[in-house]
């Protein structure tokens, strides 16, 4: 298959795309930076790039500006939101524009969907919750499905945080029990809806080839755990002292709205339709993901 991939060089993007290349797809990635084509890869900085006759089999939209590791100003929220809906906007453009649709679209959006529903058990079916990120995987999620008008199968891809030794939120929240500090956020009852990298390149490489699936697929891992729980699995691999945690107020004056959005915020996800459709987890309990994350199964 040819495999458009926007964003494709980011943190997923670029596990992603060495997967496509050994699995035999011809690969071309959106990307706003110049880069040299190689290996079986074209890039191109405008979709405009690519004729009404350029073959495109699948599209992996991934773009987008980072919803963390910046403040969330009123500019930096417009241009989390513009970033992906301009992008998706232009995938469908073009998907209109071939003369073949591409016959599947995997859309990545969010856990944040939900909002912050405490230990509420989440699937496919559970509503949207409220803020900012809800109504944003909302819209990026109504823009994807443009293109299912054409007959291009949509696949919105809920990824919850993702896990890697090589970046991502692994890197930050591990980094206190690094320095011998162990400490959860807030109270630390919060849900996290992790799933490890090479699960999610496995999902995406699975969601490409199932007809069957289309609409919204959570991409978590089956056994979310509790901030504390997570912190258990650091501790039992890492010496640490036992820190402080760090108090929701204080995360809030230091990080702003980010900080009730994303770290403070819960969500118990299932991925139900994924284990329905026979997606087999290679990292399924945090515990094998830590021991591999940090190297100390
Ligand atoms: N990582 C996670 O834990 C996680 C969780 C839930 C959802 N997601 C979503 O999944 C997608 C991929 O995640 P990721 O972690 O791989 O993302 P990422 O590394 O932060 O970014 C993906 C790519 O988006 C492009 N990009 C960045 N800013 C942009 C802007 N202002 N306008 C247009 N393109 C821009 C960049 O490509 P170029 O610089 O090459 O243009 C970047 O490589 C994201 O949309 C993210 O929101 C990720």
């Amino acid at each position: 298959m040819h495999v458009l991939v926007t964003g494709g060089t980011g943190f997923i993007g670029s596990a992603l795309v060495p997967r496509l290349r050994g699995d035999g797809h011809e690969v071309t990635i959106l990307s706003r930076g110049k880069h040299a084509d190689g290996g079986g890869v074209r890039y191109v900085q405008s979709l405009d790039a690519l004729a009404d006759d350029a073959g495109v089999d699948a599209v992996i939209n991934l773009a987008g500006a980072s919803l963390n590791g910046r403040r969330w100003t009123e500019a930096y929220k417009r241009e989390m939101v513009a970033s992906r809906l301009h992008t998706t906007a232009a995938v469908v453009a073009l998907c209109r524009r071939l003369a073949r649709p591409p016959s599947v679209l995997v859309s990545a959006s969010a856990i944040g969907y939900y909002g912050d529903r405490g230990d509420e058990t989440l699937d496919e079916q559970s509503s949207m919750g409220e803020g900012f990120s809800a109504e944003l995987c909302r819209d990026w999620e109504a823009a994807a499905r443009e293109a299912e008008a054409l007959g291009t199968r949509v696949v919105l891809a809920r990824l919850g945080v993702v896990l890697d030794r090589e970046g991502g939120a692994f890197v930050e929240l591990s980094r206190p029990f690094r320095f011998g500090i162990a400490n959860w956020l807030g109270s630390g009852r919060q849900y996290l809806s992790w799933v490890h990298r090479a699960d999610v390149i496995a999902a995406f490489a699975f969601l490409l080839e199932q007809e069957a699936l289309a609409g919204p697929v959570n991409v978590t891992a089956p056994a979310p755990v509790t901030h504390r729980t997570l912190c258990a699995a650091l501790r039992r691999r890492l010496t640490t002292l036992p820190g402080m945690p760090v108090p929701g107020f204080v995360m809030r004056i230091m990080l702003g709205e980010v900080a009730d959005e994303l770290l403070l915020a819960g969500q118990k996800v299932l991925p139900k339709r994924l284990e329905a459709a026979g997606f087999a987890f290679h990292y399924r309990d945090i515990d094998s993901a830590v021991g591999q994350l940090l190297g100390k199964p």
